[in-house]
């Protein structure tokens, strides 16, 4: 019976698990969300009904279903050159601080979801690099990282459809940095791709592994935490940048109340943290 109710102990049940596992918070009676999301995976996993579903998935130990139900919780909404602001203020001022460099320029896009994040910030280094040849001698290293598997299996093919492609991007970039596909879809050239890797990673748990960080993009994720997993994720990003690294947040999101590690940059339009000495 696949449209048995997920009842009040088996909402509660499953609420608790998605938190502990990534930090999203549901709020009360959101089963019709659940409902939604989850009932695609029962005929895919052969589950009677989702009280099954969310038995399994909390006690049960299969990986795969437990990706899958992350995969169809999480809120995947992302576009090219997200709030336009971080892009041009990246390029425009922030990437001439960089200048020079004698390392690799790291920057990490956490959270990356489709991959339009990390890929944009490749495509403004290039729109500098155009104005200012050799300008990081030790090279560029771009991270993406997400979550979820479903996402970072479509960053890695950095292929995209118009729809996609019709949110955010204009003709003239669409044109330099896209080449087409035999299916018609557009793939990002190797330009930019070379300049992006891909891994996993969930914000609750360490991130020390990814290394060092110039600049960090943590943008429209720390919304579906509670302030007490937002302060822990602040302090360890704080904690993963350089001297005098910068993090920008989503343009709703704010820091206040949450962590002292940063001051905040005003800029017109826009503003960035700088991490505090
Ligand atoms: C709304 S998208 C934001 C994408 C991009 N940063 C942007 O601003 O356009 C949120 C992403 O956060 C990811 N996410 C949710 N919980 C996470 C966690 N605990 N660790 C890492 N990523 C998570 C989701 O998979 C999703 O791709």
């Amino acid at each position: 019976m696949p449209d048995k109710e997920i009842g009040i102990q088996d909402y509660a049940m499953f609420r608790d698990y998605l938190e502990r596992q990534c930090g999203i918070v549901l709020g009360d009676n959101k089963q019709y969300l659940v409902r939604s999301r989850l009932s695609p995976l029962l005929r895919r996993f052969n589950i009677a009904n989702l009280p099954q579903l969310i038995g399994n998935v909390v006690n049960g130990r299969d990986r795969t279903l437990r990706e899958a139900v992350i995969d169809a919780m999480t809120t995947n909404e992302t576009l090219w050159f997200r709030d336009t602001y971080p892009f041009e203020l990246l390029k425009n001022e922030l990437l001439q601080k960089f200048k020079g460099k004698a390392g690799p320029l790291r920057i990490w896009s956490a959270a990356c979801s489709s991959g339009q994040e990390p890929y944009s910030i490749a495509m403004s280094i290039l729109e500098f690099l155009q104005r200012s040849p050799g300008a990081f001698p030790g090279g560029v290293q771009i991270v993406g990282t997400d979550i979820s598997s479903d996402m970072l299996n479509r960053c890695k093919t950095a292929e995209y459809d118009n729809l996609s492609l019709s949110r955010g991007l204009s003709d003239e970039r669409k044109r330099q940095f896209f080449e087409p596909t035999a299916n018609g879809t557009m793939r990002l050239r190797s330009q930019v791709t070379n300049m992006v890797s891909f891994r996993p990673i969930n914000l609750l748990e360490s991130y020390s592994s990814l290394g060092k960080f110039d600049i960090v993009f943590c943008r429209n994720v720390l919304i579906y935490f509670s302030a007490q997993i937002k302060t822990q994720i602040l302090q360890q990003i704080a904690a993963g940048l350089n001297k005098e690294g910068i993090l920008f947040l989503g343009a709703s999101e704010s820091m206040s109340g949450l962590s002292d590690a940063f001051s905040m940059v005003r800029c017109n339009p826009g503003l960035y943290y700088l991490k505090k000495q």
